[in-house]
């Protein structure tokens, strides 16, 4: 996507020693690439949150993996890399699934070959995954299509919440893929945009990628998605995910399930787009989902504009008071209309997604 007028995805390989992100810390205030040169700053980018959201974490996952078989391709590195990067956080499984792909990809092959292949695989990750969005995008165009056609010459509210766009992925993103394609088919649209506490992503990163391609949009309380469900003003509420089950229960950014109960409450469809490597065909219910704990100063400290210009992080609750700060919480299935993925949209059931991928 384009940020000035300059194509960027949100990871990129600089010659074949280093790659860029782009440092989402400091959106949107300020637009600042950074170029990684090893392993352990790829493992601080993900631990900080100067990359984040699951395909795109999968992606740098890869490619920092892939710079340390530069230093070292030994087996026992590639175990150890493997597992450092996996600890940087738990809940995305894209990450486990990228570095898991990078492992089986490496092992086997002559050492003076690995750092070479890796580079490549890490390419073929985030290539991948633009490919998968896209798709995910065309499927996604649909349902908004047949929706908009029951509102003929209205706008359709959709509702987002954390940001599932391009930020979060290689490109396009997941949940905004559709919006994007929509939007560019001359579909009128508005989205409401979570704000998504206590991060801001949705204030900070998704209305700075539907700004910048010229989405109408407007910022939400994240309490006040429920009330304009309750006024019909909210047609289709599209999230993105960090780990699907094989029975369809969702993990995506804390306050997704809230917003799943009040759509079921006013019978607003609610779905997920996904790439397939969310999806963790290894457990069947989403209580076995593990949760990621983030610090208390994320919900007690916020980081905004002050009128000097300056950017400042504030405190926000009373001195002295805890904070907890779960990053996640899980949709069950039944609350989910319906799987947006790249090869189709199914039902969140464990016949739907084998019906997509029945070899997986
Ligand atoms: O903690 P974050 O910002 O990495 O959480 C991101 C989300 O919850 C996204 O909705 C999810 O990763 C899907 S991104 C396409």
């Amino acid at each position: 996507m384009k940020v000035n007028g300059k194509h960027y995805r949100s990871v990129w390989p600089i010659g074949d020693d280093a790659f860029g992100i782009i440092d989402q810390t400091r959106l949107p205030h300020e637009f600042v690439t950074l170029t990684l040169r090893s392993a352990a700053e790829a493992a601080h980018a993900i631990t900080t949150m100067q990359t984040r959201g699951a395909p795109l974490i999968g992606a740098v996952g890869a490619y920092g993996l892939a710079l340390d078989m530069r230093r070292d391709p030994s087996d026992e590195n590639l175990a150890k890399v493997h597992d450092m990067l996996a600890e940087t956080r738990p809940t995305a499984i894209n990450l486990r699934w990228a570095l898991g792909r990078m492992r089986d990809a490496l092992l086997n092959r002559p050492r003076d070959q690995r750092a070479a292949l890796a580079w490549a695989e890490a390419a073929a990750i985030a290539d991948e995954d633009v490919a998968m969005s896209k798709s995910i995008g065309e499927h996604g165009l649909k349902i908004i299509q047949d929706l908009a056609a029951k509102k003929p010459g209205q706008k359709l509210n959709i509702l987002t919440h954390c940001n599932a766009g391009w930020l979060a992925t290689v490109d396009y993103g997941t949940a905004l893929a559709p919006i994007y394609l929509a939007h560019d088919a001359g579909i009128p649209l508005h989205v409401w945009v979570d704000e998504t506490r206590p991060r801001n992503q949705g204030a900070s990163l998704t209305a700075f990628e539907l700004g910048g391609h010229g989405v109408d949009h407007t910022i939400l309380a994240d309490n006040a998605g429920g009330h304009y469900m309750q006024a019909g003003q909210v047609d289709m509420v599209i999230v993105g995910t960090d780990r699907v089950t094989a029975n369809g229960d969702v993990a995506n950014k804390i306050g997704t399930y809230l917003k799943a109960l009040a759509a079921k409450d006013n019978a607003v469809p609610f779905y997920v787009a996904l790439p397939s490597s969310t999806i963790d065909w290894t457990i069947a219910d989403g209580r076995d989902i593990p949760i990621e704990t983030r610090s208390a100063d994320e919900v007690l400290k916020m980081t905004g504009r002050l009128p000097n210009g300056s950017v400042a992080l504030v405190e926000i609750a009373a001195p002295g008071s805890p904070a907890a700060n779960p990053g996640f919480d899980v949709t069950p299935a039944r609350l989910v209309t319906g799987l947006i993925t790249e090869r189709g949209t199914c039902a969140a059931t464990p016949e739907g997604l084998r019906s997509l991928f029945p070899k997986a």
